[in-house]
């Protein structure tokens, strides 16, 4: 695997891989790699035919009060995990070469990216729709993957290309990739490290508790009450607080009172002993 911490080199290897028609699949991440991001090489590996994978700390994405800083950096052990999955191409910019001085450009999604995590992340979005379509413009790849563990984010993403035109020859799909889960069922997160060992034990209620409510939502029960259900159910087990739990439509994220016959999604935001954990799961209408 090459590593390249210039734009030149990256677009020299980039070059190098698609010549002779090669499909080349991209797989952007902040680093501090888990199961989770190399599920995400393992698909593009399926889907193409060679894979690069980013790992840039977007300082752009992070607010005011969250510690870029602090954010995990392990680049030799990410490096060497994306090798060993057979990724071909390793693009770890520095900051410099993202943001040089002058830089003046900010893309935001309206609508989609304001409720949720977006109203407690102010500007969140806007970082990410701006680094990610840059990576896209750096690298252009045929096919980009993300989790849908940041379903917020992949739905911000997609309305992205769709209004900016981001389709052939380069960036002709945006895949998601499921959320791979612990086994107890917690989604896995960068985040989870930081959790107590009793803090981790009880975060696993989120996903039992997520699917308690969808199972009674898609009998018929009425949605709000669910909802508050659930919100009791996390309290109860130990989170401190619920940022929200929220029934919406999966395409424009839009608060539902009740199934309509369009694909809905549950979405929820709790913290725990400190920290934030979002999950989210498909509901049946
Ligand atoms: O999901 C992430 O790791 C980041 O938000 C992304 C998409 C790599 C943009 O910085």
């Amino acid at each position: 695997m090459q590593t390249a911490h210039s734009l030149d080199v990256l677009r020299t290897n980039v070059s190098k891989l698609r010549s002779g028609g090669a499909r080349i699949g991209l797989v952007p991440t902040m680093g501090a790699l888990h199961e989770g991001h190399l599920t995400l090489v393992r698909r593009a590996l399926e889907e193409c035919d060679a894979v690069v994978a980013s790992i840039f700390v977007n300082p752009t994405q992070f607010g005011p009060n969250e510690d870029l800083d602090a954010y995990p950096r392990q680049l030799a052990q990410d490096a060497a995990m994306l090798e060993s999955e057979g990724c071909a191409l390793l693009w770890a910019p520095e900051a410099s070469e993202m943001y040089p001085d002058g830089f003046v450009t900010n893309i935001a999604v309206t609508g989609v990216s304001e409720g949720l995590c977006g109203a407690d992340r102010p500007g969140h979005f806007d970082g990410v729709a701006t680094v990610v379509n840059k990576l896209f413009n750096q690298v252009l790849p045929d096919m980009a993957f993300f989790g849908e563990k940041d379903f917020q984010q992949l739905a911000v993403i997609r309305s992205m290309a769709r209004d900016l035109n981001l389709s052939l020859p380069h960036v002709h799909s945006i895949i998601g990739v499921p959320t791979v889960r612990e086994a107890d069922g917690l989604a896995m997160s960068s985040r989870n490290r930081y959790l107590s060992k009793a803090n981790r034990q009880a975060a696993a209620i989120l996903p039992r508790a997520m699917k308690s409510a969808i199972a009674a939502i898609e009998a018929g029960s009425d949605v709000a009450s669910c909802l508050t259900q659930l919100e009791g159910a996390l309290i109860e087990a130990g989170f401190d607080s619920v940022d929200y739990a929220v029934l919406a439509d999966a395409t424009s994220l839009k608060a539902l009172e009740r199934l309509g016959g369009k694909p809905a999604r549950l979405l929820v935001a709790a913290r725990i002993g400190g920290t934030r954990l979002i999950d989210n799961m498909a509901v049946s209408s």
